[in-house]
């Protein structure tokens, strides 16, 4: 292996042993769970949300080596960040961490399985405040027929 895939290989095997904000968060504002279909491995991943930033974010799960890593970094680059940024992320910023840009196919699922957890919780979250909104706007305009 060269200097860089040595460095990657002991980061991907690090981040599997010791995973980045593993746990659960009590009464998150956002929670979803997802499994990989081909090997029945699933994450959870829990969000606090306040002002429009994730403040805290854990997961629980069990997956490959490459699942725990990507997971772990992505845990990293979430906390903290505004909701508008967390959208924005993508696959390749969580591949290009870990030097895993050239993953085979088969195992970009593994790789990504996190990434597609997180979207869904945060959008499923987004959607539930659109209704909220809505719903307050209906009655804003409800009270002011009276
Ligand atoms: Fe199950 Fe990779 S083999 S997530």
């Amino acid at each position: 292996m060269s200097g860089n895939a040595d460095i990657y290989h002991e980061m991907i095997v690090e981040y599997s042993r010791h995973p980045s904000n593993y746990g659960k968060i009590e009464n998150p504002d956002i929670s979803y769970h997802d499994s990989n279909p081909l090997c029945g491995d699933s994450i959870d991943i829990f969000m606090k949300v306040q002002d429009n930033k994730v403040t805290d974010i854990k997961f629980q799960g069990r997956g490959c080596a490459i699942c725990m890593s990507c997971t772990s970094v992505l845990t990293e680059l979430v906390k903290g960040k505004a909701i508008d940024d967390v959208k924005k992320i993508q696959k390749d910023e969580i591949l290009g961490e870990l030097g895993l840009q050239n993953l085979q196919a088969v195992r970009i699922k593994c790789a990504l399985l996190s990434l597609k957890v997180l979207k869904y919780g945060l959008y499923t979250y987004l959607a539930g405040k659109l209704k909220d909104a809505n719903a307050d706007a209906l009655k804003a305009e409800a009270s002011a027929l009276y």
